[in-house]
């Protein structure tokens, strides 16, 4: 590529005026202090743009912390009331809950349960911080006995016969008060199928944000323990994408654009900034990306071994994955970075 080229907002390309050589100009002259740093930075970082996963679980004053994710644990609904309250705090846009529900069976029934941990979850954050974004990550992989994320037909997810059972869980999202629903099973057509059941059911106004590249990665290992939900038998390599490729990631965003998506999101983050990039110019919708779990515990491993520094790694990672146009970025870093933002104003 053809490095004085640069992109420009209206996803053409402009060759980068030269201007003045040296010694004329010196590009060190605006980076001297703190103070001219900040007057001639481009991308910037605020709370209001993170979003918090959360894992709610059965059970009262449960919090059962997540190895492989320092920090970060599986709670029941009161204490996941504590970490939406902590994240609104300070400052922090949403939160995403996944679930873990008491029981789960073949095809996933736990995921539409109006009382399963998710949808008391949601009622009690509402009700405790009303303000803060409440997301709902639909999918069936928490949910059902084997660990994929739709209904098995032999050993494949049988796409068709899934979406009915998105919509409900969807539904049920809404139902409880969810403010947007974030649906990452990977089906085709999910989006149209959610889209027209939400409306049915009267909720026009609840708008989707789709995991709409979401690459199949190694990333996702510490999830699953989180989620206690990898696969029995298998890989998600049938509907999650290769990580190969990159004109596929703009055909699964134009279909969940069309069918109704209003943010699209680039599953993971740090290892997919050109996805995200190329997303961003060619479809100018708001824009999300999801630095997973994997990304979460190398960083945290490395500081642990004293390799790094956790926090500016933290911050730089953040902001490389905003650099590169994610316009909201889902994070377990959320409240930590939110509030070392906040400590460095
Ligand atoms: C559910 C889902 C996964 C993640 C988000 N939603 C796991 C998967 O697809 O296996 C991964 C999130 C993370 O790793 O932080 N399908």
């Amino acid at each position: 590529m053809d490095t004085t080229r640069s992109t420009v907002i209206d996803g053409s390309s402009t060759t980068a005026s030269p201007g003045a050589l040296f010694p004329t100009t010196r590009l060190r002259r605006l980076r001297q202090s703190p103070a001219m740093r900040a007057l001639v930075r481009e991308t910037h970082l605020h709370p209001s743009q993170f979003i918090l996963p959360l894992f709610v679980r059965p059970g009262v004053s449960v919090r059962q912390p997540i190895s492989s994710m320092p920090g970060c644990a599986q709670t029941s609904v009161d204490e996941c009331v504590r970490d939406a309250a902590a994240a609104a705090a300070a400052g922090v846009g949403g939160v995403i809950l996944f679930g873990i529900p008491a029981a789960k069976d073949a095809e996933g029934s736990g995921a539409w349960d109006a009382h399963g941990p998710v949808a008391e979850a949601v009622r009690a954050i509402k009700a405790a911080v009303p303000a803060l974004l409440v997301i709902t990550d639909v999918c069936m992989c928490e949910y059902t006995d084997h660990g994929h994320c739709g209904l098995l037909d032999g050993e494949t997810v049988d796409n068709d016969a899934t979406l009915a059972l998105l919509a409900r869980e969807a539904v049920m999202h809404a139902d409880a008060g969810a403010d947007i629903i974030a649906p990452s099973d990977m089906m085709d057509g999910r989006v149209a199928a959610i889209r027209a059941a939400l409306d049915a059911a009267g909720h026009a106004q609840v708008p989707i944000m789709s995991y709409a590249a979401k690459y199949s990665s190694a990333f996702y290992g510490p999830f699953r323990e989180a989620a206690e939900s990898a696969p029995a038998f298998g890989d998600r390599r049938a509907y999650q994408m290769d990580p190969a490729n990159t004109d596929e990631a703009l055909r699964e965003v134009a279909q969940d654009i069309a069918e109704g998506a209003d943010i699209i999101m680039v599953k993971p983050a740090g290892a997919y900034l050109d996805i995200i990039r190329r997303v961003k110019d060619t479809t100018r919708m708001p824009v999300a990306a999801y630095q997973v779990s994997g990304e979460f515990a190398m960083l945290h491993a490395a500081s642990e071994r004293g390799w790094i520094d956790l926090e500016r790694a933290m911050l730089e990672s953040l902001t490389a994955i905003r650099r590169a146009g994610a316009d909201i970025i889902l994070t377990y870093f959320a409240i930590t970075a939110a509030r070392a933002l906040t400590a460095a104003r």
